[in-house]
């Protein structure tokens, strides 16, 4: 498996240029594109990256990769982002690792994202993969109860969890925030929904990303499949 996630981060490698401004995601498959362009950049390749997470911060450091930030540039060429699901119009579950809010500002300032997985991310309809929803830990009884509404609206129902962390005690993100993960096991209609997550006062962000990616590096058993988004970005 990581095998794959390293093939699928090689591939994506081939669409960077000298020069580039690159948004680093953050996750295992993400870590190996970080790797693979450190020893690029040791070879002479010219990029600067903005990472999305302190982690992938940390990993672009020890790897050699030159780092900026949205302040001091005012847009990005492409982003290269793991995913936790990828569905047939390349929408996304993402946020498994935490890295949701970060990961999403920096896919909307790129011209471009490109998502990379190993093919088992790849699914019919998003919604096995429990959806992880940033919340502020301030009103989060009222903020659970207008989610479950928003659930009820969109047709989806199941179990809602605060994220703990590998220590046991609640997971609270970059930003200082909670995450509460939905098991809702079927989407059917994702925009909608992510619309109204959006609109709720105590959401910061949730890990329906549409309409951000353009293309999708799947690898698989059978070699690398690459799916292009067909409407433009933002759509
Ligand atoms: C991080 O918050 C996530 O969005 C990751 O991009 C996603 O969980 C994929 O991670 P892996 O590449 O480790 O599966």
């Amino acid at each position: 498996m990581d095998q794959l996630k390293r093939q699928a981060a090689a591939r994506a490698l081939e669409d960077v240029r000298d020069g580039m401004q690159l948004g680093l995601g953050t996750g295992s498959t993400a870590k190996h594109f970080v790797e693979l362009l450190g020893e690029r950049v040791r070879a002479g390749l010219k990029v600067i990256g903005v990472p999305t997470s302190e982690a992938t911060r940390l990993d672009a450091l020890r790897c050699g990769v030159p780092l900026t930030t949205l302040d001091e540039i005012d847009h990005l060429d492409i982003t290269v982002d793991g995913a936790d699901e990828i569905d047939p119009e390349l929408n996304l579950i993402k946020g498994g690792g935490g890295a949701l809010l970060r990961e999403k500002i920096v896919a909307a300032a790129s011209d471009r994202m490109i998502v990379i997985a190993d093919d088992t991310k790849w699914v019919p309809t998003l919604g096995r993969f429990p959806l992880p929803v940033e919340v502020i830990p301030f009103g989060l009884g009222a903020t659970r109860r207008a989610i479950e509404k928003a659930f009820a609206e969109c047709g989806v129902s199941g179990q809602m969890a605060v994220r703990n962390g590998k220590d046991g005690h609640v997971f609270v993100t970059d930003g200082g925030h909670w995450i509460v993960d939905a098991q809702l096991e079927m989407i059917e209609d994702p925009a909608r929904l992510a619309t109204a997550l959006s609109a709720i006062p105590g959401v910061v962000e949730h890990g329906l990303f549409i309409g951000l990616a353009s293309s999708a590096v799947l690898a698989g058993g059978e070699g690398i499949r690459v799916i292009e988004r067909r409407k433009p970005k933002g759509d």
